[in-house]
């Protein structure tokens, strides 16, 4: 067992170059920078209608989002009419948009606006609306007419077997390319953005010509997993990006309510650095002050705009630690250093390898926090795990450079990334000057948690520290004896120093995971590719894992076992009645979830048929699934209720047959999910039973939490 850590930290350095070709764009005219802007999907899904489209053009206008460059609104699929009418023009449904689009495109306009629209090359939408296959010209047309400004335009429902011996991509670049033509046809400038991401589409090579964008990965989910997986499908075609023609990893998600603040600041980063568009797919009205700055910073909006249109070019990408630059057009670099890790991390380059040429002194603007200084030539941070620093770096003359303050970074590490409670480790703090000139008068600290104890190992203080020097101490750190199953401690190091004048500081932030140690009657099971941790504490169990879950996953993936587990061996003899509250289920993946297992050997991964399990999933749903073909896997499924932990959770077994029950009143009623036979070689006997956890997705660990387990 073992595992994870955070985060946070202040200031950084190191660089590179890269020339870039542009690809043959669209000549459109429209859409020279990424389009900037708001659209209905992820927040209403099918519920859009007029009313919250002026309403969000009223509130992009009066919450500064219109100022700092959002201009589109775009209504995505659901609002048509479920057919068109006797000359076969597309309608809008009367209900949700009463007097058509028409005026709704002439509101958002006179509030200085654009107004986008969703429509389908194929004979439905993916919602099931009329779809432009066959009627494109009159399409276009009526979109120009109503004063349309966008056209998303997807690729459900193709008819391909109109299509014999032509793979899907080349029936999509013959359909892609009517709609292009017909846009144009109408005269009117109408940015045309291709959504076609299933495998083996690959927009990016064929797109440019016909389209301003094009999707380059899968329907985006607010969770960091998701947001990293489109990040990862989009960054490596920098080169397909520029003006007129750019990759669209998917909507913006800030805001609602999947991920945290500073993962959210990382999803508008990446875009940014990747020349994406830039459109928000939330309920603008209900952003908290904190979101909003993320979408108005303007350094970041300035990078995702930058009239060059250079896609960000990944230059390392080690250990998943990110290093990107993209070239600005006053000759500058934007430098992104992005961790995708869960633990805190130093990411460094230089400027050269960022792209600028070899010069004594570089500036250094943090586009976040705004914070000015000179460097050597690194560029580095220390970074939260999910985290960014993102610099812009220009070459400066020798004088003036040496007004800024140097470039300077403050780093922790713990020599083991998990802890017993009662257990003590080291921690050292370093402070590095990549200035070019002096630091002085240096005094580093650390801060744990209450009961925790900090003892400096050396003096934490230094008199003086010339460009390129390093400083580093040394703490031992004692955790205390009691606390819960699995916890985050965070350690704070702060640092306080000179640096031309007055005085400064810098912090910076460590977690380390606290376990206390599962004891007998429990084992562990770990399945996962990535070390789980386990914990126990009193009455209460935890989890921290990755993991696929025990389900098939979706999409075709080949099954999976992949989950971790703390369990009874052989606890279960032909009837027994296991028993467990889950006080906390993050889990953010579709298979992922926390609940109860049982199967003839826990840790035989295929080589014990997967049996039962009994869970709360990613959508708060209770399920229950089996192995009811006597194949390898858990192969069926039954899921009920929409609920929130805490959900108690009851699986009784006599022989082969197993009950499911579910309370949400403490126990005090037992509601019934479903009863199942499995089939006889996934429940032989005695079989071992307990409680698990799988993230759902392979890059993301997260921590479930039981009370209670007990089986009789
Ligand atoms: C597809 C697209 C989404 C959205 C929906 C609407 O899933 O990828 O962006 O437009 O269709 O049905």
């Amino acid at each position: 067992m073992r595992r994870a850590l955070l985060l946070i930290a202040g200031l950084c350095a190191a660089f590179f170059a890269a020339s870039v070709a542009t690809a043959a764009a669209e000549d459109n005219g429209v859409a020279l920078t990424p389009p900037m802007g708001w659209n209905d999907w992820y927040s209403v899904y099918c519920g859009v209608n007029a009313q919250l489209v002026e309403q969000t053009a009223q509130e992009m206008v009066a919450d500064g989002m219109k100022a700092a460059g959002y201009d589109y609104v775009n209504i995505d699929d659901c609002w048509m009419a479920p057919s068109r009418d006797s000359s076969g023009n597309l309608v809008a449904d009367p209900t949700r948009f009463p007097d058509g689009i028409a005026p709704v495109a002439a509101y958002v306009h006179s509030l200085g606006l654009k107004l986008g629209i969703y429509e389908d090359a194929g004979t439905t939408t993916c919602a099931h609306y009329p779809g432009s296959f066959g009627h494109e010209a009159q399409d276009a047309a009526t979109f120009a007419s109503w004063g349309v400004d966008l056209v998303k335009y997807d690729r459900c429902n193709i008819p391909y077997a109109n299509y014999p011996g032509e793979s899907e991509e080349q029936v999509q670049q013959t359909l892609y390319t009517r709609m292009s033509n017909a846009l144009k046809a109408t005269g009117r400038p109408i940015v045309f953005s291709m959504c076609n991401p299933d495998p083996g589409d690959d927009a990016w090579e064929w797109g440019a010509p016909i389209a301003n964008l094009w999707r380059t990965a899968t329907d985006i989910q607010d969770n960091f997993g998701s947001m990293l997986a489109n990040f990862e499908d989009t960054v490596d075609h920098f080169e397909d990006a520029g003006p007129g023609a750019w990759n669209d990893p998917d909507l913006l998600q800030i805001g609602n309510g999947g991920s945290n603040l500073p993962e959210y600041k990382t999803e508008f980063s990446l875009w940014a650095e990747m020349a994406a568009p830039l459109i928000a797919s939330t309920n603008l009205a209900t952003l908290t002050h904190a979101e909003l700055a993320i979408y108005e910073n303007p350094n970041v909006i300035a990078v995702d705009q930058d009239p060059l249109g250079q896609a960000g070019v990944p230059i390392s990408r080690v250990n998943g630690l990110w290093i990107l630059t993209k070239q600005l057009s006053d000759g500058s670099r934007a430098v992104l250093l992005f961790n995708s890790t869960n633990t805190a991390a130093v990411i460094s380059t230089t400027a050269t390898a960022a792209g600028l040429p070899s010069a004594p002194v570089y500036q250094l603007q943090n586009l976040w926090t705004n914070a000015v200084t000179q460097t050597g030539g690194a560029i580095s941070a220390f970074v939260p795990g999910h985290g960014v620093a993102m610099f812009k770096v220009t070459t400066v003359a020798k004088r003036p450079a040496h007004k800024l303050p140097p470039h300077t970074v403050l780093s922790l590490g713990a020599s083991v990334p998990e802890l017993g409670l009662g257990s003590s480790t080291t921690v050292s703090e370093s402070f590095v000057n990549y200035g070019v000139s002096d630091v002085k008068k240096l005094r580093l600290s650390l801060s744990a948690r209450p009961g925790w104890q900090v003892k400096a190992l050396g003096r934490p203080s230094a008199a003086l520290l010339e460009p390129g020097q390093r400083f580093t101490v040394a703490y031992r750190v004692t955790a205390p004896p009691s606390g819960p199953p699995l916890s985050v401690s965070i350690f704070t190091g702060g640092a306080s120093y000179d640096p031309l004048d007055g005085r400064r500081t810098a912090s910076a932030m460590l977690g380390e995971l606290v376990s206390s140690p599962v004891r007998a009657p429990f084992s562990i099971a770990d399945a996962t590719t990535h070390e789980a941790s386990f914990g126990e504490s009193g009455p209460s169990l935890a989890i921290s894992a990755r993991g696929l879950g025990v389900l098939n996953p979706p999409f075709g993936a080949l099954p999976t076992d992949s989950y971790a587990a703390i369990y009874r061996h052989a606890g279960c003899r032909r009837s027994c009645t296991a028993q467990v509250t889950v006080t906390a289920d993050p889990a953010g993946g579709t298979s992922g979830g926390a609940g109860l297992i049982e199967r003839d050997d826990m840790n035989a991964g295929k080589h014990s048929r997967a049996g039962v399990v009994l869970y709360v999933n990613s959508n708060a749903a209770i399920v229950m699934a089996w192995n009811g073909s006597g194949g390898a896997d858990v192969d069926h499924y039954v899921a009920v209720a929409s609920v929130k932990a805490p959900v108690g959770l009851r699986l009784v077994r006599r022989d082969s047959t197993y009950a499911g029950y579910y309370s949400i009143d403490h126990g005090k009623t037992w509601n019934p999910v479903v009863t199942v036979t499995v089939a006889a070689a996934a429940s032989v006997g005695r079989q071992d039973v307990g409680v698990f956890h799988a993230s759902g997705l392979p890059t993301w660990t997260t921590t479930a939490t039981f009370k209670n387990f007990r089986v009789r």
